[in-house]
């Protein structure tokens, strides 16, 4: 629902999160958001290069939209919220490797996963001069002690301010030199001959999680002798890769919200067959713009959470496009906890009883079909 954002930048903004649910009372900011905004309201910003990383729904960028800004994100909701937030002044980015020149300012919320943010700064350290100046901004609740540590390590010394509405802020300037990233990772997984290249901020990047093991091991070239396979939520793309060496015939599409994602998705499945014609990656939201009748299979691990909001509503969202994308009689098959209720949701979307396929103590895989 829209609602509106007082800043001392700007007149008041009227933000909306992406997507946009109708009965959703979250707003687009917090107050770690607000706090970052009071602070360079007291701050010289005119001329000086302003980078914003994290922004999650683009208040920030929004009411420094008439200064230089650049922002980075790795999400595609997010990216698209800036988008809808923004007149559109903003050069936004969602490769680490667009970063260029030197900022006088960068504006940080900082991420839940600390590999990513990690890797956030040693990218960033190519990008600082002891003149820039940078401001983290934190919820109280989702803050991890780690993230002082790396700061301090790859930035500089910090200091904080004192808290106020449960949100917090660290400041640092740049004296430690620069800093190669450990990202993205290299990782050999059981039964896939070339490794994985795992980018930072992908699910599960230093093993194979448990729950895709299962869903790859009850996956046989039985089902997969079909036209067109979706990975919806790829990650790493071991779902996709793990169908195509089964069925190289098939046309294959990866679709995943992070830009991270759908790199190591391509790095992988490049590794494993080369220059295949018969692929495409999607950066996207669920597989929101899916063709009707355009798939035979659908593959899903859906997440439980984006960003710091948890819940079953991505889960929802992937069930309704596979079922829009499917072809009469054309499979979805899930994987999730046991404890989840994904069988449920799935008869009720899709009017049928799902199959059970597989089930362990912890894991439930259903095929349902359109
Ligand atoms: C549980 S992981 C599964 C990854 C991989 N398929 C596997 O089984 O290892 C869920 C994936 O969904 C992606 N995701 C989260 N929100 C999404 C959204 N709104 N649209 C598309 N993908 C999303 C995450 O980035 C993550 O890669």
């Amino acid at each position: 629902m829209p609602s509106t954002f007082l800043n001392p930048f700007q007149s008041p903004l009227i933000l909306e999160r992406y997507p946009v649910r109708a009965r959703e009372l979250l707003q687009a900011w917090d107050s770690a958001d607000e706090l970052i905004l009071e602070h360079l309201s007291t701050q010289e910003l005119s001329g000086k290069r302003i980078l914003i990383l994290n922004d999650s729904f683009g208040a920030l960028s929004a009411a420094l939209q008439n200064f230089d800004i650049t922002s980075y994100s790795d999400s595609f909701v997010s990216s698209q919220a800036l988008k809808q937030n923004t007149s559109g002044k903003i050069r936004s980015i969602h490769l680490l490797s667009e970063l260029e020149g030197t900022y006088d300012w960068v504006l940080i919320r900082i991420p839940k996963n600390l590999s990513f943010f990690e890797d956030e700064l040693c990218h960033l350290s190519a990008h600082l001069n002891t003149e820039s100046k940078i401001v983290c901004g934190y919820m109280l609740k989702h803050q991890a002690n780690s993230s002082f540590d790396l700061l301090n390590k790859i930035i500089g010394t910090t200091t904080t301010s004192l808290a106020k509405k449960k949100a917090r802020l660290i400041f640092c300037g740049f004296d430690r030199g620069l800093r190669a990233s450990p990202y993205p990772l290299a990782v050999s997984l059981d039964g896939f001959e070339k490794k994985f290249i795992n980018h930072s901020n992908v699910f599960s990047r230093e093993k194979l999680d448990i729950g895709t093991r299962f869903f790859l091991d009850h996956t046989t070239s039985d089902i997969l002798d079909v036209h067109s396979i979706l990975d919806l939520g790829c990650g790493n793309g071991a779902l996709g890769i793990h169908a195509h060496r089964l069925n190289p015939n098939t046309h294959i599409t990866f679709a995943d919200e992070s830009s991270m994602a759908i790199e190591s998705a391509r790095a992988n499945f490049t590794a494993h067959f080369g220059d295949a014609a018969n692929v495409h990656y999607q950066w996207t939201n669920s597989f929101e713009d899916g063709e009707i009748d355009s798939q035979d299979l659908v593959l899903c691990n859906p997440p439980f959470h984006q960003g710091t909001t948890v819940g079953d509503f991505i889960a929802h969202q992937m069930f309704n496009d596979a079922k829009r994308v499917l072809r009469k009689n054309g499979r979805l098959r899930v994987i999730g906890n046991t404890g989840l209720g994904y069988p449920k949701i799935l008869a009720n979307l899709f009017g049928k009883k799902p199959e059970i396929v597989a089930q362990n103590s912890k894991f439930t895989i259903v095929d349902v079909f359109r």
